[in-house]
């Protein structure tokens, strides 16, 4: 059974011909993990060279990177001994397979001479197949994990092959032909000093390159191999070592297609780092699971593609495929990242989360940043506008998405509606996939996520585009798999999101969902009215958001006084801010570990009711729009039972002078309907923070829960 919610954080890091100490040497590595910290993890380790020669040394230990500097420190390792050129990789761990443990902690090795060591991300769904058949090697395997499986694979074929003096590329494919799952992975070994293997399936990895002389060209070249055709000698064990396990990657009716002439592909250079006078370049590079480590050191990147097999070595980076696919592109940029290093940090806030729903009136602003002229009343979409047309002609639009994506989608679904007049349907993306839900070729399919590589969404996704759907993803990390995998989209443009409970990437979407139904409708006279209202209300919302955020002294006391030592809280809200509800809810039990509700209220009479007495904290949220009578009269049912009602509702409401009974209230500014949940949203958030805090919880990274879940 796998454990399901996880992201681990891979950091590698090599210099070539630019000496540094071993100790300048650790702390970039430490630092680099410190960076991936905000990710959610629970134990950390390192792998760097020994002072003999073919030795690898390794720290790991459980808790944070702290942890792990301290246990280093305390080592009698000299910090002091210089390498001119050194491959270090580094792990921090999110327990999958075994208890958070050292021995559990990457990298894993492949017996107790460290030949080769592997960090890793993802699941090997066929590890227990590959641990038997090495165990039956004789291979002692001394963790739970699965990756342990492919430090050991990797001596068990280097081991059989030692008189074919395989490269480590070549070596890699051969163990790569064995898995099957997810992974991003870095390994090393003593039998390839100063080498690293980077790898990808499923799991993101980036390499940032540092020169002092500019790169030759921008782009590296992938390198194909030819391949030999050989027959298999025995089922479990092939001529070349490979295993030839069940549904083997490699086997193929008998024969065996393997990767021949490592030494032709060796040959070959990339020209990225060709220096013009023919003097070795001097280097360093920067792998990661996550550009946050990587941005401090340097803005070149270069981020692998599934597949890839990065192979660094002498200065050069070079990346290989097992396989010649047609249409596969020939080249990987090397990109320059726009994200600062102050972007990812907390400044003046005590919190990453706090400081997001602070940035929230500028990020909203950079959503609408170049697409909304507020003048003109026009939005302009250049991720989509070549596909408006296909998207208003389709038969309906179905959005995907997890959490707190799937709640923005729920937020806009009736903005969608009632501006495109498509069928809007949105789904949880497991469920969506649990009922293999009929999708055609022309269904608009709309993919949201913060990261970009949710498992969950990103299956629904592969499940649509093999359908033949139309898919738009609504994204804010660029470059992350769903921005890439999907046809056509909107970048949210929130600015990197660290705290797990999600915030501004929540309004963002929010904003960018709306921006979109505009530009469906924008070829409607019928609706121009509408549509400029609500770009009115755009234009205001940044304002206001400022002004809901000066509740927050308020809200902070409401917590503390009212809230903290309740059990459980329900939130009332239908129409547009039955999704306020739901959000407010999550957030509550995300970080302050309080149970909480978001109920429609057209729902309370059906059931909820009945939990409803004098002791209950109940959030209403009753601004005005057209259900705002009938949200009164939930408000009224629960006062009858003794109810205490919250009502979170717009500045100076007379409406609820006419209640029998004194409330509390939270007053918002007033904007257009379905822009309203955009400042309902925020004293919830603002509710969910105070709680945690005072509740002395770890605010950025709850319990139990990774900022991107990256496994189904
Ligand atoms: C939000 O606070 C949560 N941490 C979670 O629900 C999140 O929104 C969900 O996992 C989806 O993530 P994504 O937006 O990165 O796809």
């Amino acid at each position: 059974m796998y454990i399901n919610i996880y992201f681990s954080g891979i950091f590698g890091y090599v210099n070539y011909l630019v000496e540094r100490t071993r100790g300048e040497i650790v702390n970039t590595m430490l630092d680099g993990m410190q960076r991936l910290e905000y990710r959610g993890y629970d134990s950390a380790g390192i792998a760097i060279d020994g002072d003999k020669p073919n030795e690898v040394l390794l720290f790991k230990e459980v808790g944070k990177v702290a942890a792990l500097r301290k246990l280093y420190e305390n080592s009698d390792t000299d910090n002091k001994k210089v390498f001119n050129t050194h491959v270090g990789i580094a792990h921090t761990r999110w327990a999958t397979h075994g208890q958070p443990s050292p021995i559990n902690a990457h990298p894993h090795r492949s017996d107790p001479t460290n030949e080769f060591v592997v960090v890793h991300n993802g699941i090997i769904t066929n590890y227990r197949e590959i641990r038997a058949l090495l165990e039956g090697k004789h291979f002692v395997f001394e963790t739970e994990t699965d990756t342990e499986c492919i430090a050991k694979l990797a001596k068990y074929v280097y081991d059989l092959n030692k008189h074919r003096d395989l490269d480590f590329t070549e070596l890699t494919k051969l163990v790569l032909m064995e898995l099957q799952g997810a992974y991003g992975l870095l390994m090393k070994s003593v039998h390839y000093p100063n080498e690293v293997i980077a790898t990808r399936k499923g799991s993101p990895l980036l390499i940032g390159v540092k020169t002092e002389k500019k790169l030759k060209v921008d782009f590296v070249d992938v390198e194909f191999p030819e391949f030999a055709e050989i027959t298999v000698d025995s089922p479990m064990e092939t001529s070349n070592g490979l295993l030839a396990l069940p549904q083997s990657n490699g086997l193929s009716n008998g024969s065996l297609l393997v990767p021949m002439g490592d030494n032709d592909l060796r040959r070959s250079q990339s020209r990225a780092f060709v220096s013009d006078d023919g003097i070795p370049m001097q280097i360093e590079f920067f792998l990661a699971s996550d550009p946050s480590a990587v941005v401090e050191h340097t803005k070149k990147v270069l981020y692998l593609m599934d597949d890839d097999i990065a192979h660094i070595y002498d200065g050069e980076l070079h990346i290989h495929r097992i396989r010649r696919e047609d249409g596969q592109p020939t080249i990987r940029s090397i990109q320059t990242l726009e994200m600062e290093l102050n972007e990812i940090m907390k400044g003046n806030f005590d919190h990453f989360m706090q400081k997001e729903i602070f940035e929230q009136p500028d990020s909203i602003i950079n959503t609408m940043r170049g697409r909304v002229d507020f003048e003109k009343k026009t939005v302009t979409l250049g991720g989509l506008s070549s596909y408006l047309q296909t998207i208003r002609r389709c038969r309906r639009i179905i959005m995907v998405a997890c959490g707190t994506s799937y709640h923005s989608c729920m937020a806009t679904r009736a903005i969608f509606e009632e501006l495109s007049e498509i069928p809007i349907t949105v789904e949880l993306a497991s469920d969506f996939l649990d009922r293999r839900s009929p999708v055609f070729r022309d269904d608009t399919c709309v993919f949201v996520s913060q990261s970009g590589e949710t498992a969950d969404t990103m299956l629904a996704l592969q499940y649509c585009i093999e359908r033949g759907a139309l898919t738009v993803g609504i994204v804010n990390s660029v470059g992350s798999s769903i921005s890439r995998q999907t046809n056509c989209g909107v970048h949210i443009n929130a600015g990197p999101e660290i705290g797990v409970a999600s915030t501004k990437a929540y309004t963002s979407q929010y904003v960018a969902l709306v921006m979109m139904a505009l530009s469906l409708s924008d070829d409607r006279i019928s609706k121009q009215a509408r549509r400029h209202s609500i770009i009115d209300g755009l234009s205001k919302i940044s304002k206001q958001v400022e002004e809901v955020l000066a509740l927050n002294d308020r809200i902070r006391a409401m917590a503390e006084t009212d809230l903290i030592n309740q059990k459980s809280l329900l939130l009332l809200g239908r129409g547009y801010q039955h999704a306020t509800a739901l959000e407010g809810a999550l957030k509550i039990k995300e970080i302050s570990y309080m149970h909480s509700e978001g109920v429609l209220a057209g729902e309370l009479k059906h059931g909820v009711l009945a939990l409803v007495d004098e002791n209950l904290p109940i959030i209403v949220l009753a601004t005005h729009d057209s259900l705002f009578p009938k949200v009164m009269s939930a408000v009224e049912q629960v006062i009858a039972r003794s109810g205490n009602p919250i009502l979170l509702c717009n500045k100076g409401e007379n409406a609820l002078s006419k209640l029998h009974k004194t409330y509390r209230t939270l007053e918002v500014p007033a904007t257009v309907d379905c822009l309203q949940g955009l400042l309902n949203v925020i004293p919830l958030q603002l509710m969910s923070y105070w709680l945690a805090v005072k509740k002395g919880f770890d605010v950025d990274f709850p319990r139990n829960l990774a900022k991107a879940v990256t496994v189904e």
